[in-house]
């Protein structure tokens, strides 16, 4: 793989007009690489009829970037730059230098990088007028959102994600420098999940109030994700979602910061209780292990529930086939500021494709009533329309030029 990889690599770097030196150099680099390489070299492919990314398999580390367009950016400069970040993702992705790479060692371990692409609605309309979907907008209002405008929008976000953060803070580096001239970056937001290697896989991971997070998920085959993220309503079910574009999907990206402090005042009990789950397994809790069906009706012997009516689980709970999503949140762990000790969250990342018929009934419930609002505050929000894959040679977003 890692061979492949490399050819790859040299030819590109000398079509850049690379000269042999540098190239020799990555060569003369990857000797003791490839006796160190466990997970290095592992790729995601990037081309195909859906980008990546999505139900793929968290990997360890996340860089979302989200850009503005320059002003007076018109549907040719817009492809120039999809053309030319399309480019360095299938090289990045692929463990090949991109274009004019400036360290081309650090592109040489992958380790299952993916760059996925979210169009805002300007970019969509420029790009092709009449094209945007009508969820395509920021989210309402809500009222626990304490929302920083720096952490808000964009016309593109890239969603890149691997298993080593310094393939991605290299990737990171080339896809702004190569957008330089036609888009600057408003927010970048760096996030975390297990390291690789530390479960097995499959295991869901914890957050940072120590919760199992990411149970109730559609799954793959049947009519699973193919309903929820693609859009293509199963055959017995008449339902309102359509897919907006072939492949495509939406992306809702919240930036929630998390009380850390307040939530460690919280009794084990107040903890489980709040969500509706039991923190050892992540059981509901009205069950014992971590998949056991939720039973909402189980009252305890004073005819309390069992799971309380403002439990996350509850109030999260789809109340319709079509309320779903694939969630695939990071955590983010920041330096505090001030007297505080610290200023962590999540980087909650749901895929669906219908924003308003899937996501907002379920953000406007928990909005309302959510035990976990008293430690969570909404502060960066951004929707993208997520367009199909592309074929080898194409651009992400050539569907719509
Ligand atoms: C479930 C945590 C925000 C939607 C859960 C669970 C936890 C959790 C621990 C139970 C295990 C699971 O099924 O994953 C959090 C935290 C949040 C947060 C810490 C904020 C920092 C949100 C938001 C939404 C959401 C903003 C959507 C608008 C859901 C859904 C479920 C869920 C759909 C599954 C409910 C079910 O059917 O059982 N969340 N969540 N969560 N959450 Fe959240």
């Amino acid at each position: 793989l890692l061979a492949t990889a490399g050819v790859g690599g040299a030819g590109a770097l000398a079509s850049a007009g690379i000269g042999v030196g540098t190239v020799l150099g990555v060569q003369a680099a990857r000797e003791p690489q490839e006796r160190s390489i466990q997970f290095g070299a592992d790729v995601e492919p990037f081309h195909g009829p859906r980008q990546a990314g999505i139900t793929t398999a968290p990997q360890a580390h996340l860089v979302f970037i989200a850009l503005d367009l320059r002003e007076g950016a018109d549907a040719r400069s817009i492809v120039r730059l999809l053309r030319l970040l399309s480019d360095d993702a299938a090289r990045l992705t692929a463990g090949e230098p991109a274009l004019a790479d400036t360290e081309p060692e650090l592109a040489l371990t992958p380790a299952s990088m993916t760059v996925t692409f979210g169009f805002g609605r300007r970019l969509v309309e420029t790009l092709s007028p009449g094209a945007a979907p009508e969820w395509l907008e920021e989210l309402p209002e809500f009222r626990i959102d304490e929302l920083d405008e720096e952490l808000c929008g964009g016309d593109l976000g890239l969603q890149l994600c691997g298993d080593d953060p310094v393939s991605l803070a290299h990737a990171r580096r080339m896809l702004l420098k190569d957008a330089r001239p036609y888009a600057r970056p408003r927010w970048i937001q760096e996030g975390f999940r297990p390291a690789r290697g530390v479960h097995r896989p499959g295991v869901t991971h914890r957050n940072l109030f120590g919760q199992v997070d990411g149970t109730v998920q559609p799954t793959a085959g049947d009519d699973g994700q193919e309903f929820v993220v693609w859009g293509h309503p199963p055959q017995h079910l008449d339902s309102p979602i359509r897919p907006w574009i072939e492949g495509g999907t939406s992306m809702v990206v919240r930036l929630i910061r998390m009380d850390l402090d307040g939530w460690d005042e919280l009794a084990r009990s107040g903890k489980e209780a709040a969500i509706g789950r039991d923190l050892s397994e992540g059981a509901p809790l009205t069950g014992e292990h971590e998949h056991d069906a939720a039973d909402f009706d189980a009252t305890t012997p004073l005819g309390f529930p069992v799971i309380e009516e403002s439990a996350h689980m509850r109030r999260a709970r789809a109340q319709s086939p079509e309320e779903q999503m694939l969630r695939r949140s990071y955590s983010y762990d920041r330096p505090p500021a001030g007297a505080g000790i610290s200023d962590s969250g999540q980087l909650f990342i749901a895929f669906q494709a219908d924003v308003i018929r899937q996501f907002l009934p379920v953000q406007r419930r928990l909005a309302e009533l959510d035990r976990l609002n008293e430690w969570t505050t909404p502060i960066g929000s951004a929707v993208f329309a997520v367009p199909p894959g592309c074929a080898p040679g194409g651009y992400i977003g050539d569907v719509l030029g």
